[in-house]
Order: C-alpha cells, then sequence, then structure tokens
C-alpha cells in the first residue's frame, strides 16, 4: 500500500507587476530587487480573484490531467497563510467551486511550508481514514496583505496555486522516502501580520498603524531561513538513507535567491540540480513549491523515479523537507 502524486497542475493570474513597475510605486530600484532577491517581476491576483479563485483553478488543471472528477475525491486540503476568510475554510470554498461536496475539508495554516505540511497531513489522513483520492493545494494572495507602501516587503511576494492529486492503492510504492517538519514560535514577531485576527481585531487604530499588513525583520528572517533550509534538508535526506549526491532534483522555497544559494552551498549540491523560477512569480509562500513542481513537469525535468527534495522554510517559524520518488509521468 502506497501514496503517490497522480497529477499536478499549477495556476498563476495574468497581471503582472515587474520592478519598473514598483520603481514607480516605491523607492526603490529594479537593479537593488534583482541583485537582493532574484526578482524580476510577480503574479497578482485581479480584484475579483481571491485564493479560492486560485486554488479552484489550479485544482481543476490537476483533476483533468489525472482524469478524475471532483466527486472521486475523498479529502480536500488547502495550505495558506491568506485565505479568503477565516471560516468557512477555503478548502471549503474550493469544493463549492468544484461543484462536489461530502469531502473532509480544512485549511493548512504553516506559512511557507504549507505545501510540505500539508502533503504529510493529507498522507496520515488517507492512510488513517482509508481514502483513495486527496486533494492538495498550495495557493496564496500575498498581495493582499501586502503594504505597497511598504519597500521593505513589497518588493518580495506574490499571487499562484499549485495543486497535486495524491492517490493511495494497494499495488503503489510509496512515493514518499522521508520528511521532517518542524517550527519555533519563539521567533513568530520577526514575520508576523500583527492585525486583523484575535489579538488585534479589524479597527481604526490598527488600519492606522497599516497592522493588516505582514511586518518583517528582512535580516534575522534571511539568518534562520538559511539554518532551517539546511537543518530540513539534511535531515530529511538522513531520514531517507539518501546523500546529496542521490538526488535529482532540489526545490527549493522560492523566498530569495540568496537564500537559495547559501542553501545550496552549504548542502554541497550543484546549480544544475536546484530548480529557480524566483525570477518570475517572487515568493507566493505555500505556492511556490507546488508552482515549481509543476513547471517543472510541464517542461519535462521531473522524471518517473527521480528523486527529488522539497526544502521550505516561513513565517512562524516554521520548515520542513521531503524526499519524493517522483510517481507523475
Ligand atoms: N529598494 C531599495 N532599498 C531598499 C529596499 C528596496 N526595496 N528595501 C530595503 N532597502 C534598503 C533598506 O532601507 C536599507 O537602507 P539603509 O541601510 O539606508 O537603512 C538597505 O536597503 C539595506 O537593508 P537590509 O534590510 O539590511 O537589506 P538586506 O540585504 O538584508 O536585504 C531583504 C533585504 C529583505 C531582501 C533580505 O533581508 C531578505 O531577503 N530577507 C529574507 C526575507 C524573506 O525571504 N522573507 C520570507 C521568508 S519565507
Amino acid at each position: 500500500m502506497g501514496i503517490r502524486i497522480r497529477s499536478i497542475a499549477h495556476y498563476v493570474p495574468d497581471r503582472i507587476l515587474t520592478n519598473h513597475d514598483l520603481e514607480q510605486m516605491v523607492d526603490t530600484s529594479d537593479e537593488w530587487i534583482r541583485t537582493r532577491t532574484g526578482i524580476r517581476e510577480r503574479h497578482l491576483a485581479a480584484p475579483d480573484q481571491a485564493t479560492s479563485d486560485l486554488a479552484t483553478e489550479a485544482a481543476r488543471r490537476a483533476l483533468e490531467r489525472a482524469n478524475l472528477s471532483a466527486d472521486e475525491l475523498d479529502l480536500i486540503v488547502i495550505a495558506t497563510a491568506t485565505p479568503d476568510h477565516f471560516f468557512p475554510s477555503t478548502a471549503c470554498l474550493v469544493q463549492r467551486n468544484l461543484g462536489t461536496r461530502g469531502q473532509a475539508c480544512f485549511d493548512m495554516e504553516a506559512a511557507c511550508p504549507g505545501f510540505v505540511y500539508a502533503l504529510q497531513v493529507a498522507r496520515g489522513t488517507m492512510m488513517a481514514m482509508d481514502y483513495r483520492y486527496s486533494l492538495v493545494v498550495g495557493a496564496e494572495t500575498l498581495s493582499r496583505v501586502t503594504d505597497w507602501t511598504d519597500r521593505n516587503t513589497c518588493v518580495l511576494f506574490g499571487d499562484g496555486a499549485g495543486a497535486v492529486i495524491l492517490e493511495r492503492s494497494s499495488d503503489t510504492e510509496d512515493a514518499f522516502l522521508s520528511a521532517f517538519l518542524g517550527g519555533d514560535g519563539s521567533l513568530a514577531d520577526l514575520l508576523v501580520q500583527p492585525g486583523c485576527g484575535s489579538r488585534n481585531p479589524a479597527s481604526p487604530e490598527v488600519l492606522e498603524r497599516k497592522d493588516q499588513f505582514l511586518k518583517m525583520k528582512g535580516r534575522d528572517v534571511f539568518k534562520h531561513a538559511v539554518l532551517g533550509m539546511q537543518e530540513s534538508a539534511l535531515i530529511a535526506l538522513e531520514k531517507a538513507g539518501l546523500r546529496a549526491d542521490d538526488l535529482d532534483w532540489v526545490v527549493p522555497h522560492q523566498a530569495n535567491i540568496r537564500i537559495i544559494e547559501a542553501t545550496r552551498e552549504r548542502l554541497g549540491i550543484p546549480k544544475e540540480k536546484v530548480y529557480v523560477n524566483i525570477d518570475r512569480y517572487g515568493n507566493t509562500s505555500a505556492a511556490s513549491i507546488p508552482i515549481a513542481l509543476s513547471e517543472m513537469s510541464s517542461r519535462g525535468l521531473l522524471q518517473k523515479g527521480h528523486r527529488v527534495l522539497l526544502v521550505a522554510f516561513g513565517a512562524g517559524f516554521t520548515w520542513g523537507a521531503t524526499v519524493l520518488r517522483w510517481t507523475v509521468s
């Protein structure tokens, strides 16, 4: 009995915001953004699009590629830090959009590693509940919690969604060779959306302080990100009984090219084995890894049997990694 990835797809909104567009909005430059982050442009949701809309489009594509109808799903999990509402869950809205009912639905909030967490949570739920098919989506509209007057943060983030269908069956070898998840809440204040939750509910004062938007201590986040990514990757590799050389691909969370590079160097992995698309999407949080995997799959870069390390880090702080045997042809 094993669980495999049956299909993968992604969706990003059409609207593109380039670094040159940002130069008109805040005191920044294309050169500063590119050299400090590796980002050239990012996609932004249209005014009438919310996280569930991006997630639904990615889900439809993944279902089509799996040749499945939404009614065949047993479970819908959406990894997101930017849900449409606190309740109902974005998963329930995606279920409604897909025109189906009855499945177990919930959101998974673990910030940027949300998709890596959600894969394991879905896997455990499928085993506990005897489920056959699950939809797992990483989806974000970070543009809605970004202060577009704050140059320290607004250059970094983008919107998008990536979806996988997981299948559990008796004649399948498990695609998951290992996983490791971790967190450290003592670092919670380094990256936080302070307002509009139960701590600081929406009020004129909250809006005055712009506390509905994310706040970040960039340098501290950078330092912990490199450590968290490295530790997660090493533990996941060890648990899989593999060395870095045994990997065909590393797909890191796309937060910053310098974090990716520092992690790559510490792990001793050659550049050509690390997939990078941050230049075109920015940091899409929980969506970044499934978008990257979907792109790689469409470009024919992932072959059946490839060993792929996913590794991510984000607010919380949370971190995690998983080693997969790629199963989508
Ligand atoms: N354009 C131009 N200048 C900018 C700028 C921008 N968009 N943003 C910040 N600056 C300025 C700062 O104000 C500062 O100026 P000062 O020295 O006059 O005060 C200077 O650039 C250096 O700022 P600093 O924050 O030290 O830069 P940095 O090299 O640490 O790079 C980040 C900033 C945000 C790119 C970097 O810290 C980072 O990537 N951190 C991790 C962020 C992240 O990945 N978050 C998500 C985790 S999932």
